[in-house]
């Protein structure tokens, strides 16, 4: 594990060899600048190629940084990020169970608020509805912890508020269009890219914490996710092509900025343009659906959403307010 806040000879390196990518730097500055041998400072130079750093290496010249890692450590995340509160604690593991579960572990410390976790692959990432998620490398996985003092009814406009979150940080570092399908898919031409997932725990109708699960299939194989949840239903997609070079960081700084700035809207009480920016961009206004419910089926056609995140369904001239619940178009 990796974190933000604690900082290692990695991350020195990677900062002394970015403020100078135009010129090799020696390996007596570096052993210099960071009291440190030069065996020291090679081999974390090892770790930071098998990191997916391109570093060259010359003998006499020192060592230049030619391509910096699509992996998310925190160290990159943290170079630019403009937010406040979100992220500015980073926990980064290359493999995990579960973002999720680390979150509700890092939930017990009370001054954990806007931390996230991250990993580039999960061995038992948590869909909605306890389904599987299929995490490998390439996606993006991550929680973010948060301690809104609201009541617990404003638990419903996260799952709003993140998924117009993505797809405006989509839109501004891929020039990707997306659409939202309630509650909090993110789709491309129906398919899904994103999902989130939200653990709420609520004390005498006050939120205590919310965890914040996204997923973003980034740079993924659609067919082996399929494959390895044997759902049709789950007609998933990559959201970038395996010979694209975007960077993953940029996404992920983007999006942490725009869910900041969702978060700061719904404090403020402005929740107009979150669902008015949401229907702008959603697939499932005007369409006739069923929603499966613990309770039974709902089906109906879909007029909007209303300003607490539920979902507004007419069905011979009753209208019903649903609040979640998994839906399928008819
Ligand atoms: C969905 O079913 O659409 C929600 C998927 C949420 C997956 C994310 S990946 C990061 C975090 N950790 C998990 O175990 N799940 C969420």
């Amino acid at each position: 594990m990796y974190t933000s806040f604690e900082q290692t000879t990695l991350d020195k390196i990677i900062i002394l060899l970015k403020s100078n990518q135009s010129e090799f730097l020696s390996g007596e500055k570096l052993s210099k600048s960071l009291a440190l041998s030069r065996a020291a400072i090679w081999k974390n130079i090892k770790k930071l190629k098998s990191l997916g750093y391109k570093i060259e290496s010359r003998p006499k010249s020192g060592y230049k940084l030619r391509q910096i890692t699509d992996l998310l450590v925190p160290w990159e995340i943290s170079d630019g990020l403009q937010t406040d509160i979100i992220g500015r604690k980073i926990y980064y593991f290359g493999t995990i169970d579960s973002t999720q579960n680390f979150a509700l572990e890092l939930a017990k410390r009370p001054h954990e608020n806007g931390s996230l976790v991250i990993a580039d692959r999960q061995t038992q990432g948590r869909g909605r509805l306890n389904r599987k998620w299929v995490s490998p490398k390439g996606g993006i996985w991550m929680s973010i912890l948060l301690r809104p003092n609201f009541e617990s009814s404003y638990t419903s406009l996260f799952p709003m508020s993140t998924s117009l979150a993505l797809a405006v940080s989509i839109e501004k570092t891929l020039k990707i269009k997306t659409e939202l399908k309630w509650p909090n898919d993110v789709t491309i031409n129906g398919r899904k890219v994103a999902g989130i997932l939200i653990d709420a725990s609520v004390e005498s109708n006050k939120i205590d914490y919310l965890i914040i699960g996204v997923g973003i299939n980034f740079k993924i194989n659609p067919g082996t996710i399929s494959k390895s949840i044997k759902q049709k239903k789950y007609d998933i997609d990559t959201l970038v092509n395996k010979n694209q070079d975007t960077r993953p960081v940029e996404l992920v700084q983007q999006f942490l900025l725009e869910l900041e700035k969702t978060y700061n809207d719904i404090m403020i009480g402005n929740v107009g343009t979150i669902r008015k920016e949401w229907m702008k961009r959603s697939s499932t206004i005007g369409k006739n659906v069923t929603i499966t419910l613990t309770t039974g089926t709902l089906k109906g056609k879909v007029t909007g959403i209303d300003k607490t995140g539920a979902l507004v369904l007419s069905r011979n001239g009753t209208v019903q307010h649903v609040l979640a619940g998994d839906m399928t178009y008819n």
